[in-house]
Parts: structure tokens; C-alpha cells; sequence
């Protein structure tokens, strides 16, 4: 059968994987993301700890590696992320507001700058609310105020014209109160004349959770005139896996494909890594895992059949 980057690409989307420098290191989850791949996201490699570790020291080395390995592979690659709360430093949490602005924007000129004609997408903002729709009280909204997100997408105009600029945010992917409160951000910027291209529906989700409304949720977003796109999915489960559970996920699977298939402007899905051997859920959910398309060995699962299906 063809691989998931050609069948989705004849329908218009892509398909795409998360990558980190572990992953392009072993050579047969290098070979499978190549085949089945046609968009990587950086997976760690630029977020903040990453590329600018102390204030105005800037590293490129391990996106840029990602970045040569998806141009050798013929992949295309999304910027994940310029502005978030976790793997940020401390010497920007401690930053007093004026200086924390001004860095906020010295980053994102500086790494977008750096990528500007490399990627076609940043994830600019990411995971700015909480789940009951108001902001997240991370240290960015506690010194910033509201307004940081308009700079944010702002900056990152100005430091690459081209890249589609997306909002980026998990437990988003049906209707409720967190999902509109993205929502009410893109209205708003649409109607300030802020840029945004996009809205990333991350869809880490559990076992049969995919939302009723997802195919709903996912057009009222393209209907403000924004792209949508998955952008980290993963289909969690209380491990040990067997074939019921495995059967569950397949059509999980399944159902967020047609949700992206049935909406025009859904441009991609994209696994949050390919095989259960690089899956960040073990991790950070401990006692769950085989979240993803391909098993800890790279043998396709019964989720890889349905994404194959779907398209
Ligand atoms: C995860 C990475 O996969 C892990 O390797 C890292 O330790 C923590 O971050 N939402 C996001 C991603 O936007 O950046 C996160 O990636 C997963 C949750």
C-alpha cells in the first residue's frame, strides 16, 4: 500500500510526524518517518531551552539537523514553539515585564528570523489557556497581560512574512469552554487585524475520546477564515495494549482523519512521533502508552490501517 503522505497528499492534506534528534538518530524510525511522512515537526529542538539557552545566545544545531534530514527526505517542516510556559529557561521567568517583553521579541526575530524560508508554519503561541477558558496563569500572562499574544503573532510576522502563523493549544479539539475561548481569540484578531493563519488542534487523546463535535469544532474555526490542522496527535491507553483496546484506537484514529477529511480548510494531520518506541506518554502518563500508529518494533497497528483507510 502507499505510504500515508501520498495517500493524504491525493486528497489535499498532508501527513506528517513529530521528529526529534533522537529519532532521526535511529535509523529505522529515520527510514519509516521518511516513507510515511510529508510534513516533520521539530519535536523539542526549537522551543526556548533549546535555541537560546542564556539570554542572546542562540543555537540552531539540533533544529537544523531536523530541518536537513526533512529537506534530504522531501518533507516540508512546521516551527514548534516560539512562546510557551514549559521548556523555557529560568533566566526568562525571572525577567522582570519590560525585560520579558523585550526578549519575548528578540526570540521570536531572532529563531524565526533564523527559519524565515525554512518552515511553512510556527506554532507561535502555545497552550495559553486553561481548561474553563481563561487565561493560563503562567509567568508570560502574570507580567505581560492579556496583550502578549497579539505581540507574540506580531513579531512573528514581521520576522517571516511567509510562515503561516498558528495558535497551538491540546483539549481544543471539540466544542467547550476552552475551545471557545481560542475561539474568541482568532474572532478577535481577525476583527484587530492581528495576524493569524491557523489554529493547531493538538489531539492528545484518551481511548474512545475523540469528541462527538470535533468535525464541528474544526469548522467554526475555518469559517473565522483560519487554516486548521492536527498537530500532535496520539491516542492514549492503559498499557498493557490488547486487541480490543487496539481495535478502539484504530477507529479513534479513524474518526479524527474524517474530521480533518471533512472540512476543507484542515490542511494536515500530523502523529506526535510515528512508533510507540519514541512516544513521549510513558513519560508523562505513567502505566500508559502504544499511542501511536506504528508499535514499539515499527509493525504497523490497526491504527495505521484505519489512517491508510481514512484517506
Ligand atoms: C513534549 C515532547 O514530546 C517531549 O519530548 C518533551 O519532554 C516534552 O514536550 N504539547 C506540546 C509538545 O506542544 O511540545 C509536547 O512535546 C507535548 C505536549
Amino acid at each position: 500500500t502507499k505510504p500515508l503522505r501520498d495517500l493524504a497528499a491525493a486528497k489535499g492534506k498532508y501527513f506528517g510526524s513529530a521528529m526529534t534528534v533522537t529519532e532521526l538518530e535511529d535509523t529505522q524510525n529515520r527510514d519509516l518517518t521518511a516513507r510515511e511522512a510529508g510534513v516533520i515537526t521539530v519535536g523539542n529542538e526549537m522551543k526556548w531551552d533549546a535555541t537560546e539557552p542564556s539570554r542572546g545566545q542562540f543555537t540552531f544545531t539540533g533544529g537544523d539537523r531536523i530541518w536537513a534530514g526533512a529537506v534530504a527526505a522531501g518533507q516540508r517542516v512546521r516551527g514548534h514553539t516560539l512562546v510557551w510556559h514549559n521548556q523555557t529557561p529560568q533566566w526568562v521567568q525571572d525577567l522582570p515585564a519590560d525585560q520579558l517583553r523585550q526578549a519575548m521579541l528578540d526570540h521570536i526575530r531572532e529563531v524565526a528570523g533564523h527559519y524565515r524560508g525554512k518552515v511553512f508554519a510556527w506554532d507561535v503561541v502555545n497552550e495559553a489557556f486553561e481548561e474553563n477558558g481563561t487565561r493560563r496563569q503562567s509567568f508570560w500572562q502574570q507580567k505581560l497581560g492579556d496583550g502578549y499574544l497579539a505581540e507574540a503573532f506580531r513579531a512573528a510576522r514581521a520576522a517571516d512574512p511567509d510562515a503561516k502563523l498558528y495558535y497551538n493549544d491540546y483539549n481544543t479539539d471539540g466544542l467547550g469552554a476552552k475551545s471557545d475561548a481560542v475561539y474568541e481569540l482568532v474572532k478577535s484578531f481577525k476583527q484587530q487585524g492581528v495576524p493569524i493563519d491557523g489554529v493547531g488542534f493538538q489531539s492528545h487523546l484518551l481511548l474512545g475520546g475523540v469528541p462527538a463535535s470535533m468535525r464541528q469544532n474544526l469548522q467554526r474555526f475555518a469559517d473565522l477564515g483560519v487554516d486548521v490542522a492536527i498537530t500532535e496527535l496520539d491516542v492514549r491507553m492503559r498499557l498493557p495494549a490488547d486487541s480490543a483496546k487496539l481495535a478502539t484506537q484504530a477507529a479513534d484514529y479513524g474518526a479524527v482523519a474524517g474530521a480533518c477529511l471533512a472540512v476543507s480548510r484542515c490542511v494536515g494531520i500530523t502523529t506526535w512521533s510515528l512508533s510507540d518506541k519514541h512516544s513521549w506518554i510513558p513519560s508523562v502518563f505513567p502505566g500508559e502508552g502504544a499511542a501511536l500508529p506504528f508499535d514499539a518494533a515499527f509493525a504497523p497497528k490497526p491504527a495505521y490501517q484505519a489512517l491508510v483507510t481514512a484517506f
